[in-house]
């Protein structure tokens, strides 16, 4: 028996298993109609999961959260002569999720859909929590909804085929929750990050034992996802928690270049030492949540210009009254929110350098 989760909001019931897709698949789909969603590299990867005639294959990565590729899924699903019952099937990373939850949410005003997330940032984050969106230009995420899908299922064997740098991006989300629980997932965060220093993530994927402690955490950082939607699904209050890290990431994200994991280890240090100085996050406890973050192995150091951030800062789209609502920690463990002018995150971005 595979264990599972489930989400409760006000709209729905999300259940989200861990253990073997293919099995749990039989069981969650078993004589419906489905099309399955994906992009072509997972699809390749994973053949047995689409069937040419019933699936929709898109480009890898952003190219896919398109409103021309969502005109496309439309005309093919009508093509395809789906109805109401038709329930959508992303299998992919977070850009297949987002699309997948998105055309399930607006064809025929509402299908019902599934996530088999393949990434670790997928698995930890974008598929969990109802949250869909498709870009506008380069404006990422600005058409969305949210809503949540029937099942998530989580199968860490997809993580096996993941290249290093996907692999590496996942960690971000990863130490988010560390930073955000605190506790025993803090602690066994810290842990595996140790006994995985230096190894690939091949290497890592191949070795039972640390396969092991990367479901259960994945599973734990889940759990507390869940938890958090459970009580603020449409983000009026502690789902803002979740932004931890992200606000100053996207913009790192965007102006480095860099993998959205990378850029948002760099936004974790700075909402660290952002919380050091003003949410009261005391000093020995802001030296743990550095030492979380350097035992991930990766760059630490912002290499974008402080004014160009702040200025893209002034640009987010939840952003009110001028100032921001920066997401800090009081304690390990301890989220809390702080309205923060730009101006104060550029002062402190210009002091660090
Ligand atoms: N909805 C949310 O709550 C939420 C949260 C976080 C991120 N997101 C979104 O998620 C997206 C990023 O997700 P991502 O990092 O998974 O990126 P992705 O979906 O682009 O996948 C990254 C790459 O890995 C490949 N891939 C996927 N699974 C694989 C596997 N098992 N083996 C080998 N290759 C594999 C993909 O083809 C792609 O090239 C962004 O668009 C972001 O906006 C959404």
């Amino acid at each position: 028996m595979s264990e599972s989760l489930i989400l409760e909001t006000a709209g729905a019931t999300s259940t989200l298993c861990f253990g073997s897709a293919s099995a749990l698949l039989g069981q969650l789909i078993a004589g419906r109609e489905y099309i399955a969603i994906s992009d072509q590299n997972v699809a390749s990867l994973y053949p047995e999961y689409f069937d040419a005639q019933r699936s929709i294959i898109l480009p890898p990565g952003e190219a896919a959260k398109t409103l021309q590729q969502v005109e496309m899924a439309y005309e093919r699903l009508y093509a395809l002569g789906c109805d109401r019952s038709t329930l959508l099937l992303g299998v992919g990373g977070g850009t297949v999720s987002d699309f997948t939850g998105f055309v399930a949410a607006t064809y025929l005003r509402g299908l019902s859909c599934g996530f088999v997330p393949t990434t670790l940032l997928a698995q930890l984050d974008a598929a969990v929590g109802g949250k869909n969106g498709i870009n506008l230009g380069t404006a990422k995420n600005m058409i969305g909804t949210i809503r949540q899908p029937e099942f998530v299922i989580i199968d860490s064997h997809f993580l096996a085929s993941l290249p290093a740098l996907e692999f590496t991006s996942g960690l971000g989300e990863l130490l988010k929750y560390a930073l955000l629980e605190g506790g025993t997932l803090f602690e066994a965060t810290q842990e595996y990050l140790q006994a995985a220093a230096g190894r690939s993530a091949a290497g890592l994927a191949e070795d039972a034992v640390a396969a092991n402690r990367l479901s259960a955490l994945i599973r734990a950082a889940v759990a507390v996802k869940v938890r958090i939607v459970g009580n603020d699904e449409f983000e009026r209050g502690s789902r803002k928690f979740l932004n931890l890290g992200h606000t100053l990431g996207h913009a790192i994200e965007l102006l480095e270049g860099i993998p959205h994991g990378l850029a948002v280890i760099k936004g974790l240090l700075f909402a660290i030492n952002f919380s050091e100085r003003y949410a009261g996050l005391d000093t020995v406890a802001a030296a743990r949540c550095r030492q979380l973050l350097t035992a991930s192995g990766q760059d630490l150091q912002l290499r974008a210009d402080p004014e160009k951030v702040a200025g893209l800062l002034l640009h987010d789209k939840k952003m009110g009254r001028n100032k921001l609502d920066f997401i800090c920690l009081s304690a390990v463990g301890r989220p809390v929110i702080r309205p923060t002018a730009p101006e104060e995150i550029l002062d402190l971005l210009q002091r660090s350098r």
